[in-house]
């Protein structure tokens, strides 16, 4: 059974653009200061920023949960809704409903859930009205 040293909490608001990138770089301050390898705080730092301004410019907002086990990171994004009606389309490279704003700031390629996905060692996504749930690991040794 994997051990759980400490666990980090990082709210995100919806539509604030301002502060986008917050909690990932959060993220990756505590991932360094850990000791974590470098290559691992990479792959951390590209899942939990696209899961970061996915619950900014997609959801009502939500949460980012960082766990630390001995042998594992675990990230969970949680949002409070509205869910992704399709959850095999959305994970499609390309596939994506950003608005005219999201995109004029640059994101909407459509390939923020599939680079998360490739980041991974596991990866879980479910969704409702109620939110949108993705669970991640990444092993450390
Ligand atoms: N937390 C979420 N809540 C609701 N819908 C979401 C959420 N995350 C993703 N989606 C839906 O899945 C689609 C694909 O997400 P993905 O991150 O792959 O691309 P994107 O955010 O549109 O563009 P990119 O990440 O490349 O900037 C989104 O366009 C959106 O329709
Ligand atoms: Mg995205």
């Amino acid at each position: 059974m994997a051990e759980l040293i400490k666990i980090f909490e990082y709210e995100v608001i919806a539509n604030d653009f301002n502060i986008a990138g917050t909690a990932s770089s959060a993220i990756k301050r505590n991932l360094k200061q850990l000791g974590i390898s470098p290559v691992i705080v990479r792959r951390v730092s590209i899942i939990s920023y696209e899961a970061e301004i996915n619950i900014i410019i997609h959801s009502n907002g939500g949460n980012i949960y960082l766990e630390i086990y001995d042998d594992k990171l675990t990230l969970r994004a949680y949002d409070n809704g509205p869910g992704i009606k399709n959850l095999e389309l959305a994970m499609t490279e390309g596939f994506s409903t950003a608005s005219n704003a999201a995109r004029e700031l640059g994101f909407g390629a459509g390939m923020g859930l599939p680079n998360m996905k490739k980041n991974s060692d596991a990866f879980k996504i479910s969704s409702t009205e109620e939110g949108t749930k993705i669970d991640i690991d990444i092993n450390i040794e």
